[in-house]
């Protein structure tokens, strides 16, 4: 750890060492639910404000003010490693992201670069802002999306329901498909480290849509690049290892060794955690769609989750997946507020 953190309470969980309370924090908790994040969204693009430091800066800061979240995490997207690597990215409002060039053929993959971390340097630049700006009051979470769910938006050229060009490029070419997970697995490898050493005090994973995978192709095309990454970075600080479908890839999710696994909502974080070898923590497993209900239900539903957690330790406490944009922001802090009453 590079400084002394007045609220270590997210550390400490993951790394598994027992904490007063489980600490707190929402994937996508900047966001469009937040009014403030509007005000910021109608000035500049999505992409204006992931490269412009101080922009990303003042939206990290925002559920750090407005939420009293134990952690922030860094405000960017996983796509940014697609984009250095020279695909041509865009958000359009409603649409979501979208790559005009995508990666079908061995000739798109060997245009793809490796050498090119040098173009993620904004990203350096917001994390040593938001670290002045944090000031040692709680952790700074980096991140970086995983080689396959990369590898899918590049593939379908944005969003899918499906996945079937992706799943069609590892049935029919799985060499191409490892050539180019390979070449974003490198990246990932660079850019991590690069956060790392400009200063974030935790690391997450993300690779979302590995839920889409078989066991088999989930092992070969995801879980082989998440291992070879995590035991590639510098290990100074946590990393996290996020999916939707860690309900079922949990066991071998550990075998990449990372700090903490982040479960989605559909599996029992108790039975989940107990599976588990010692010393890996879990983050989760609210619904997300729980945000949307009255406050009585969001009570006895985060109740219900602690309570079945309570006596484990090494547990923080997130969403299964994000906030979704409609969510309304008095139902994320009042959920914030239950969560940091408890006391193990
Ligand atoms: O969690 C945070 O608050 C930090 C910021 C963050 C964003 N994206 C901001 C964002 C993080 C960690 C991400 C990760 C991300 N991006 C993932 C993995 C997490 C997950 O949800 O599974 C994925 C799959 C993406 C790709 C992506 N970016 C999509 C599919 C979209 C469109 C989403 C939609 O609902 O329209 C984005 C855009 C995006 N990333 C927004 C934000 C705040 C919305 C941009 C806008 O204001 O228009």
């Amino acid at each position: 750890m590079n400084q002394t953190l007045q609220n270590d309470l997210l550390i400490k969980a993951a790394l598994s060492q027992p904490t007063e309370r489980p600490p707190v924090w929402m994937m996508r908790q900047a966001g469009r639910f937040m009014p403030e994040y509007w005000e910021i969204k109608n000035k500049y693009s999505f992409l204006e404000m992931c490269k412009t430091p101080e922009i990303a800066a003042d939206v990290t800061m925002l559920p750090v003010d407005l939420l009293g979240i134990d952690g922030a995490i860094l405000f960017s997207d996983i796509l940014v490693t697609a984009e250095a690597m020279g695909g041509d990215l865009s958000f359009e409002q409603g649409v979501g992201p979208r790559f005009s060039n995508p990666v079908r053929s061995q000739a798109d993959a060997d245009r793809l670069a490796v050498d090119c971390i040098d173009k993620l340097q904004y990203v350096a630049d917001a994390i040593r802002v938001i670290q002045q700006r944090l000031n040692g009051s709680i952790p700074l979470i980096g991140f970086a999306g995983a080689p396959f769910t990369i590898l899918s938006y590049l593939v379908e050229g944005g969003s899918s329901k499906d996945f079937k060009l992706t799943k069609l490029l590892l049935n029919n070419e799985p060499k191409l498909a490892h050539a180019i997970l390979q070449k974003i697995a490198d990246v990932t490898i660079q850019y991590l480290n690069m956060q790392i050493e400009a200063g974030v005090n935790a690391v997450q994973l993300f690779d979302s849509w590995a839920l889409a995978l078989s066991w088999n192709d989930y092992r070969d095309f995801s879980h082989y690049y998440n291992t070879y990454i995590l035991a590639n970075i510098k290990r100074s600080v946590p990393v996290i290892s996020f999916c939707k479908g860690s309900s079922v890839f949990a066991p071998m999710m550990a075998e990449a060794k990372p700090d903490v696994i982040s479960v989605d909502w559909n599996a029992d974080l108790k039975n989940i955690k107990q599976a588990l070898p010692a010393g890996i923590a879990v983050q989760g497993n609210l619904d997300p769609f729980v945000l949307y209900a009255d406050k009585k239900v969001i009570k006895e539903k985060i109740i219900q989750l602690f309570e079945r957690m309570r006596g484990e330790q090494g547990f923080i406490f997130n969403l299964g997946h994000g906030i979704m944009p409609d969510i309304p922001f008095d139902n994320v802090k009042y959920a914030i507020e239950v969560v940091k009453e408890f006391r193990y």
